[in-house]
């Protein structure tokens, strides 16, 4: 059985507690056995003999709950550098969208891609994306926008985490945008949602929410309710994309319909953060997507001050977030959206894994969860985040086995 000793602080990042509340532990050890963590606290109170165990030592470097990046767009075919040029030069992300590009030049690729290669292509992506700190990853639909393509998504994702040793949770997004063929006749698509693809991917077990682009350019407050009750009955759990890029009551939607999370909420109202606090809706928060798209950041202590609970995701996509790294969002949200290292920390773990469901198997370092964990070449959290360096060495467990080091 393994043993990890000589941390100087680890991190436990409880469910309990506020958003700041990580709860370190000083000169701490934990053990594992299967991958299921056996125990953990201060080395003083180890209540086995460390000769019956596989001796690692962390060398006084911290330990920190394997990152839970909750909202991804992870399989897509191309890219869109050529967009990122246009943003640079003064284009808006709608302006794109509307000319044809945006979503609907990805739909094109990923249409014309076969599963294999979107597999291939998927796998390589997730491979960097665990060496970099995340060991739990949802993974989103929404490029095929066709039963056929949107299924195949859905299949890379069971592939993977059939393949794979991350954890892995699939999201249909078929209401991402008007795919081009339906682009007059935008009743029919949503018919074509929630008649045919959401009973399909509920009867096959394909994913465990619905999430919803609700947006001018994309799906109105009525036509998403229309869509997540659709998803509801077919035991798909609601997830929004909300107030992105204009405020229109996205986050009052998530509250009603039940939804886990609402990510994004950069022009959230303020009746919105109440509807979420008293319905305990999740707000996720993406700082790549406002850094790509030249918008505002979210305030983050605006909702934490309002009673809602905050996660990080990077929101990793070929347009507005081409960036998986875990840490780098952390950081962002630090210094743009007011969140303490601390709480960044919690975001990033606990209040992740809650926005996905997953809160009982990952997200802290508590016994009977997975040993999904990373020890940082660094003094502190804080001092992780202060101090962000590309290079600073880490290493990465993933159900108990190190992936990284
Ligand atoms: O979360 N907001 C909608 N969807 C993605 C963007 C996808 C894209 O640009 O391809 C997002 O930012
Ligand atoms: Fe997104």
């Amino acid at each position: 059985m393994p043993l990890l000793k000589n941390i100087s602080t680890l991190y436990v990042c409880p469910d309990d507690g506020d958003q700041s509340d990580v709860h370190p532990v000083h000169d701490a050890v934990i053990s594992w056995k299967d991958g299921i963590i056996e125990w953990v606290g201060p080395k003083s109170e180890f209540p086995g003999r460390e000769d019956d165990y596989d001796v690692l030592n962390a060398g006084g470097r911290i330990v920190i709950p394997g990152l839970v990046d909750c909202h991804t767009h992870l399989a897509f075919g191309g890219w869109r550098p050529d967009e990122f040029e246009m943003r640079v030069q003064g284009k808006s992300y709608l302006e794109i969208s509307r000319s044809g590009g945006g979503i609907l030049s990805t739909v094109r690729e990923t249409r014309s891609i076969h599963e294999n290669e979107l597999y291939e292509k998927t796998a390589g992506l997730l491979d960097k994306i665990n060496r970099s700190g995340t060991t739990t990853i949802e993974c989103k639909s929404g490029y095929g926008l066709s039963l056929k393509d949107e299924i195949k998504t859905l299949r890379v994702y069971d592939r993977l985490r059939y393949n794979k040793t991350a954890h892995i949770i699939s999201t249909f997004l078929g209401a991402h945008t008007i795919p081009p063929e339906f682009q007059d006749n935008r009743k029919s698509y949503i018919s074509l949602l929630t008649d045919d693809i959401i009973p399909r991917v509920g009867e096959e077990k394909l994913a465990k929410f619905c999430d919803v682009f609700v947006e001018e350019s994309a799906f109105t407050v009525d036509e998403a309710r229309h869509i997540l009750e659709a998803g509801k009955r077919y035991g798909l759990q609601p997830k929004v994309h909300a107030d992105q890029l204009t405020s229109c009551g996205g986050a009052e939607l998530a509250a009603e319909t039940g939804a886990i999370s609402a990510d994004h909420l950069e022009k959230v109202s303020d009746l919105g953060i109440k509807k979420m606090a008293d319905a305990g809706v999740i707000a996720v928060t993406l700082p790549f997507a406002s850094l790509y798209t030249q918008e505002s950041f979210l305030d983050c202590r605006k909702l934490m001050d309002g009673g809602v609970r905050v996660a990080v995701a990077t929101d990793f996509n070929p347009g507005s977030a081409p960036c998986y790294d875990m840490p780098l969002a952390m950081m962002l949200a630090c210094n743009q959206s007011r969140l303490t290292p601390a709480q960044a920390l919690k975001g990033a773990t606990i209040y992740g894994a809650k926005a996905i469901g997953m809160e009982n198997s990952t997200g802290s370092l508590e016994k009977g969860k997975s040993a999904d964990f990373l020890v940082i070449d660094a003094p502190s959290v804080n001092f992780w985040m202060y101090q962000f360096a590309p290079d600073r060495k880490m290493e990465v467990f993933l159900k108990g086995e190190c992936i990284q080091s």
